[in-house]
């Protein structure tokens, strides 16, 4: 029989978009252990949690101190930097981040010693993008034998109501330069569409963790047109004041349903390997990525030290796994799988 690791799960935005599914999902598995965090005092309480602050690492500190016997932390916000990585590995906390920022999962990475020599386990790349395209990518690579380019394909639905920090995230996004083309690719349930450049983490870490020299991850809505018009304004987006304009529109607007696809294309040679895996609301789906790598996390079968989602042999299956909240996973082609 598997045990499970004692003490308490902190879910920090735990009442957020994403945070909302991961607690309720492991209020289920783990009853009386989960604390729910955010800074709003009040709605924390009410739901039996505490307050927490991610820019305050040393509050945050005092916090973990004050809670005792807190076994994992579930990152559900990002933070401006790896204090709070710090701050859980000094004390042996595991953590699970949803981050999708390339910079502070590297600063995360960076304390792989310091997680390691507590005894703690970080998964990163935690969610949809990154997260279940890593996964993807992971297979695709494996098809060919080793790819020599990942395209990773994100669709998602403008229709859903993604959290004010998932909206601030695309937005600030949106006005990084541009590093590839646009490419046209076909999405199940979705049909053709045209993908733009845009910075997700994951194109970042696989080169790393797998040894795939490219890898571009590009980003396109469900509506055509609010593609079209996003994009446009890409170059606009570089001034604050534009930014704040869309993230208000962007909050406001839902043109579109709530649906969501990855698809990740492997090639090297001529040898060719594409997975997709489509389902609905990416922020559910993301809390739910979190809380069953949580549930994986607790049964000690993690190695110590900060991990990429996609270098952790136990989570693989993790698509396959989600078939049961309507998460569809498909092989688009490829060589015969071994
Ligand atoms: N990996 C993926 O596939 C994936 C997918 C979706 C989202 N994400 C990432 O997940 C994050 C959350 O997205 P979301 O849609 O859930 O956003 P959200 O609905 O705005 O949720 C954020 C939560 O964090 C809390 N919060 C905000 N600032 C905080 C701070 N300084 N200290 C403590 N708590 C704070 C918020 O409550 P208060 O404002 O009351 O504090 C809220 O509960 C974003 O960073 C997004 O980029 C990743």
């Amino acid at each position: 029989m598997t045990t499970v690791k004692s003490g308490r799960l902190l879910v920090v935005g735990g009442y957020g978009a994403v945070g909302a599914t991961v607690a309720a999902a492991l209020v289920d598995w783990f009853p009386g252990r989960v604390v729910v965090a955010g800074r709003d005092a009040a709605r924390a309480l009410r739901l039996g949690g505490v307050r927490v602050d991610v820019t305050d690492p040393d509050g945050f500190r005092r916090t973990l101190d004050g809670l005792g016997d807190v076994a994992v932390v579930v990152m559900c916000v990002e933070p401006p930097d790896a204090g709070i990585a710090h701050a859980c590995f000094e004390r042996g906390v595991h953590l699970v981040d949803i981050g999708a920022t390339r910079r502070l999962l590297d600063g995360v990475a960076e304390l792989d010693g310091l997680a390691a020599a507590g005894g703690a386990t970080a998964v990163l790349s935690v969610g949809v993008a990154p997260g279940l395209t890593n996964l993807l990518a992971r297979r695709a690579h494996e098809a060919v034998g080793g790819a020599e380019r990942i395209d990773l394909t994100v669709l998602l639905g403008a229709g859903e109501r993604h959290g004010a920090d998932a909206v601030r995230w695309t937005v600030e996004g949106l006005a990084e330069p541009a590093t590839a083309r646009p490419l046209r690719v076909e999405l199940p349930g979705h049909g053709p569409r045209t993908a733009y450049p845009f910075p997700f983490s994951d194109q970042h870490t696989l080169p790393r963790t797998l040894g795939t020299v490219q890898v571009t991850t590009r980003l396109c809505l469900d509506s055509g047109p609010l593609t079209g018009t996003l994009f446009a304004l890409r170059r606009a987006a570089r001034h604050p004041a534009v930014r704040q304009a869309l993230t208000a529109v962007l909050r406001r607007v839902h043109a579109g349903g709530d649906g969501f696809a990855v698809r990740a294309d492997a090639r090297r040679g001529d040898l060719h390997a594409a997975y997709a895996l489509t389902g609905r609301a990416q922020s559910r789906v993301t809390g739910l990525v979190a809380a069953y790598v949580t549930r994986e996390l607790l049964t000690g079968s993690l190695p110590v030290g900060v991990h990429h989602i996609e270098g952790l042999a136990a989570l693989a299956r993790l698509p396959e796994a989600l078939a049961e909240h309507g998460v569809a996973l498909q092989r688009l082609g490829g060589p015969p799988e071994g």
